[in-house]
Parts: structure tokens; sequence; C-alpha cells
């Protein structure tokens, strides 16, 4: 049935400029019912943080800016959604065109700028849900915001009764200067505030997870800092990775390779691999990670979970394979597990990390 809805939908949406098909991929979700997936097998759940997913794959932050479709794609078989990046004041982003479709390579180049319709919309958004499934709040600050950590800190108090759990992203690449609370003793402070705040805004289900969204970019070294603080402030999880500023040789849409803003999709699956295994390595078990990038199959979804991805997530594979993706993916993962006679995808979380962080680097 999905499928049949890809089969449809997906030439029309690729004939469409990237953020009008998208525009019309909402608002479709919002129109339509949509089928409802088959139920999952439970050897697909995962608990992490303190939740029970049905599956391990969600929908990635950016596609459901504004918290309009979080219902329809859990019925679509996610299981979970991430929304935002939600800005506590709605802004427009930068001007269009911001959004690419590399098609050659299966990538995508967005320099969207936190468009966001502001916090009062996607607040009421998530108050009038009547689904249950799990959806995760990503934050982010407005680009004109003179206490950006402030931002953060408002937001979890906002949002705390509606959030599974939170994202604090610093890393989108299309806010002048946010990457920089990457750095440590930037983001010691800014995690000091934010977990206070988390702390302070305790709902009856006890505090909301809060996880830290980081760039495929830094340096090792910077990793390392990250890591580190990380634990040392005790976030519950790291989401590996944003979008990736750098440009691979390999890139086949050499024109719009040069467009600016973050580049997704499979140019960005090796990369970010690395960077979940890298984080893996160095987080030694003190939390689990999601690891994002450039998934566009059951393959691709494994070596994230070997590398050391205990959830995945996903976006620009569905620009270029539809939503029947999910279900194709959580088959593959299924299979695996048959052949290989396990009981769940937990067996292999980080089972190639150490052979993946002994190649060679850069990637
Ligand atoms: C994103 N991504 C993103 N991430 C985030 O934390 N906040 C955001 O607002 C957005 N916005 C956004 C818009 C668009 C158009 C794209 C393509 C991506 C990043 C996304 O969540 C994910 O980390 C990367 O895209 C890598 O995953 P994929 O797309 O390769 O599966």
């Amino acid at each position: 049935m999905i499928r049949a809805f890809d089969h449809l939908t997906l030439p029309l949406l690729r004939k469409l400029d990237p953020e009008d098909a998208h525009r019309l991929a909402i608002k479709g979700l919002r129109s339509f019912p949509m089928p409802r997936a088959k139920p999952d097998s439970p050897r697909l759940a995962t608990r992490a943080f303190g939740l029970d997913f049905p599956n391990p794959i969600g929908m990635a932050a950016g596609f459901d800016k504004n918290a309009e479709v979080p219902d329809a794609l859990l019925r679509l078989g996610f299981g979970f959604v991430e929304v935002g990046s939600i800005t506590p004041l709605p802004q427009p982003g930068n001007p269009r065109p911001r959004m690419f479709r590399l098609e050659e390579d299966g990538g995508v180049i967005n320099r969207m700028g936190f468009n966001s319709d502001g916090a009062e919309v996607a607040l009421r958004n998530l108050n009038a849900r009547r689904g249950r499934g799990i959806v995760g709040v990503n934050l982010g600050a407005n680009k004109e915001s003179a206490d950006r950590t402030g931002d953060y800190v408002k937001l979890i108090g906002l949002f705390a009764g509606v959030a599974s759990y939170f994202t604090v992203n610093v890393s989108s690449p299309n806010t002048p200067g946010l990457r920089n609370l990457q750095q440590a003793s930037a983001l010691d402070e800014l995690l000091a505030r934010v977990i206070d705040a988390r702390n302070r805004a305790r709902t009856e289900t006890g505090a909301v997870p809060l996880l830290l969204k980081i760039a495929p970019d830094l340096t090792l070294s910077e990793l390392d800092d990250v890591v580190h603080v990380a634990r040392a402030r005790g976030v519950d999880g790291m989401i590996v990775s944003n979008t990736t500023l750098a440009r691979p040789d390999t890139l086949r849409a050499r024109g719009l390779a040069l467009e600016q803003g973050g580049l997704s999709g499979r140019p960005l699956q090796r990369l970010s691999t690395r960077m979940v295994a890298e984080t893996f390595v160095r987080a030694e078990g003190a939390f689990p990670l999601i690891g994002v990038g450039g998934i566009d199959s059951g393959g691709a979804a494994l070596m994230k979970i070997r590398a050391g991805a205990t959830l995945i997530q996903l976006y620009s594979s569905l620009v270029y394979k539809g939503l029947g993706l999910v279900e194709s993916i959580k088959a593959d993962l299924l299979s695996t597990l048959r052949r290989t006679g396990r009981d769940s995808l937990s067996e292999i979380v980080g089972a190639d990390a150490a052979m993946i962080t002994a190649e060679e680097w850069p990637v």
C-alpha cells in the first residue's frame, strides 16, 4: 500500500522544486489518512534512554520542522519522529532557493537556516496530538538571539510536557556561529544550563531524556572534548550526525556541489558512519547513540548499527526512495536477525566500531 502510494507520488514530487515538493508532502500527510504500517516484530523493539521504541528507525529532524505530521509518520511505520528544529520565535530562514537535489549522487544540500513557525505553533500542534508514539523535539536558537543558550533553556521549559526526548542541536551549519557551541568550554556551559532546565522541568513521567546532536566535521580531538563534556554533564545520548560542510571529490553533480550549505544523503554515509564509530568508542557505553547520515537501505542501516548506533534516523533518502523505504529497511533488519540467529539488534551494536576506527583518517 505504501509502496503503491510512493509509485504514484514520487515521480510527481521529483519534478517539482525540492522545497515545493517538501511542502506538498507535508500537506499530503496532513490531509489524507495514511495507511497504517504492519505491526512491528517484537524483535525490532529497542529500549534506549528509558523509552521503548517499537522499531529503531526514526524520521530525522528537518522534515517536520513545525510538528505538523508526527502521527502520520508514526502510522507509516517509523519507530519515532524527531520534530524541529524549533526556534523560540518564528523566523523566515535564508532566501530561496535553499534546498538542492544532487540526483546523480543521491544527495541533498540545504541552507534552510532554521525556517520555523516558532515555538507557539509547534507547541499548539504537539498539544493537539492524539497519537501516543515517541516524538522527540529538536531545539534550535534564533539567528538574531542575543542569548542562544537562553533560547534552548526557554524551549525546554515550554516543551517538557509534550517531548518524549529533547535534542540540543548545536550542529546545523546554516546559522552563523551555532557550531561554535560545540567547543569544549561553550558546550560545558550550555549543557550545564540546559540539563539544569531539564531537571527543573521534570514531568510526572520523570526527567525528559536530553540528547546532543553533533556535526560530522569535528576533528577527532574536538570529538574527544565533546564526548568528555557530554559524559561529564550526563547527557542521555548523542545523535551523530548532522549535515557536512565537506564536499567529497567523488560528487558527480559538480555544479550543485558548489552551493553553500550542509550536504546529506549518500555522500554523507561514510563520514557519518565513521563518526558514529569514533563516538561509540569514546562513549564507552555511557549513553546510546542515534546514527544518521545517508541511510538508504537495510545494509546502510546495519552499517550504522554495527558502527555503534542503537537507533537510526533518515531523511534525504526518502526524497529518492519514498516512504516505502522504512518498511524495506525493517524487513532487511529482520531477515539479518533471522539469518544470523540473533534475537535482537542490540547484540550487534558497535560490533565493527574498533575495525572502523582503525581505518585511515580523514575518511
Ligand atoms: C536537515 N537536518 C536538520 N537537522 C537538525 O538537527 N535540525 C534541522 O532543522 C534540520 N533541517 C534539515 C533540513 C533538510 C532539508 C535536511 C536535508 C536535513 C539534518 C538531518 O536531520 C540529518 O542529520 C542529515 O540530513 C543526515 O541524514 P540524511 O538526510 O543523510 O538521512
